[in-house]
């Protein structure tokens, strides 16, 4: 029997997290622990994450949260096979945090060191929550990513396309403060949109008229400004039934052109020929149900499988990490002390 356990750090951005997990053979991984220390509180005042805060707060917390995490594991670094941490993209200063961190345990501990790459960590989630074969898409949609993935093994992936400018989660959020609508705005546009006329207002559907899987959302922000502004001039205010065909129109425009690209990227991976062809959405606003359900659709209509991994592991959290550390220290790709934490890193 072959065991490996690994433990993973994630503090890319403002959540602060440490997980343990565990692989038996070739069996499913299992999520032993995973530990999310959050900073919502900390940034709320501030309209948006503070690099500065982030990073003391990261520094501050990351060994309380391995602890726990191991604690909750029941397992002692003595049973871990390595550690992996998020080594980019990503705020650098809370980057370097989990970095310093993950070296320190490994000098101490005697264990190898992976870095991960955040994004990889997103797109290799559908392996550890539903054992996805390779290659399958991967559509990673939050409010700092939206691209389309090719994930062919655990250091092979071909970017198909993405956002050229926003996130759609960013734009849900912009959209939510332009109606004076609670954050994240994502859920309460969601929320809004339920009771609303999307065809009141005549939205665009940016760069569907261009070939290609790249996505631009700024201009529906734009967009969403100007009727709001128009309708302001008209009465004077807005009332609940216009922020909710506001909250509809902009919507059903994020919907099409996810659903129309997602189309396009199902066709260049279908080329391939997959033997069990599936799309995974992972991030933030695959929790859109309007979006999931556009997505499904695409999916059904060209028989491929459409799966999402549960909310807390399509957000931000240390056990896709720990999970991408498991894959690449199984396939000897280990790092030493050199490891470097990297602002930008594409995949
Ligand atoms: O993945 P995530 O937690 O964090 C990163 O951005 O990395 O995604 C958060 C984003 C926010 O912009 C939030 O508004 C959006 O996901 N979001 C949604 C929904 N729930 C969260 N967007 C649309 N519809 C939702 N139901
Ligand atoms: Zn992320």
């Amino acid at each position: 029997m072959h065991t490996l356990t690994i433990l993973g750090l994630e503090s890319s951005c403002d959540d602060t997290a440490a997980a343990v997990v565990r692989q038996v053979n070739d069996g499913p991984p299992a999520i032993l622990s995973s530990i999310i220390m959050g900073q919502s509180n900390l940034h709320a005042s501030y309209g948006g994450v503070v690099p500065e805060i982030a990073a003391r707060a990261h520094a501050e917390r990351l060994d309380l949260c391995v602890i726990r995490a191991l604690e909750e594991a029941g397992v002692t670094l003595a049973e871990v096979d390595a550690v992996a941490v998020t080594a980019g993209p990503g705020l650098i200063g809370g980057v370097i945090s989990g970095v310093m961190c993950a070296k320190g345990i490994a000098i101490g501990a005697g264990l190898p060191l992976v870095g991960v790459n955040h994004l990889a960590g997103h797109a290799l989630t559908p392996r550890l929550t539903d054992g996805a074969h390779y290659p399958y898409l991967m559509l990673l949609v939050s409010g700092g990513h939206c691209q389309f993935l090719i994930a062919r093994g655990v250091d092979d992936f071909s970017r198909l396309g993405g956002t050229i400018d926003d996130a759609p989660g960013e734009a849900f959020d912009k959209t939510a403060r332009l109606l004076g609508l609670p954050q994240p705005g994502g859920p309460s546009v969601e929320q809004a949109a339920t009771a609303g006329d999307p065809r009141r207002f005549a939205f665009p559907r940016p760069l569907l008229d261009r070939p290609g899987c790249d996505m631009s959302f700024s201009g529906l922000k734009t967009a969403l400004l100007r009727a709001r502004d128009a309708v302001m001039a008209d009465k004077g205010g807005l009332t609940r039934a216009d922020r909710a065909d506001l909250c509809a129109g902009f919507q059903a425009a994020v919907v099409d052109v996810l659903a129309e690209k997602t189309r396009r990227a199902l066709g260049l991976y279908l080329a391939e020929d997959p033997a069990q062809p599936l799309l995974a959405v992972a991030g933030g606003v695959a929790a859109n149900t309007a979006i999931r359900a556009g997505l499904e659709t695409v999916c059904a209509d060209l028989g491929v499988a459409f799966t999402a991994p549960p909310l807390a592991l399509c957000t931000d959290n240390a056990a896709m990490i720990a999970y991408a550390g498991l894959e690449r220290f199984r396939a000897g790709l280990v790092d030493d002390m050199t490891l470097a934490a990297r602002p930008r890193w594409p995949l």
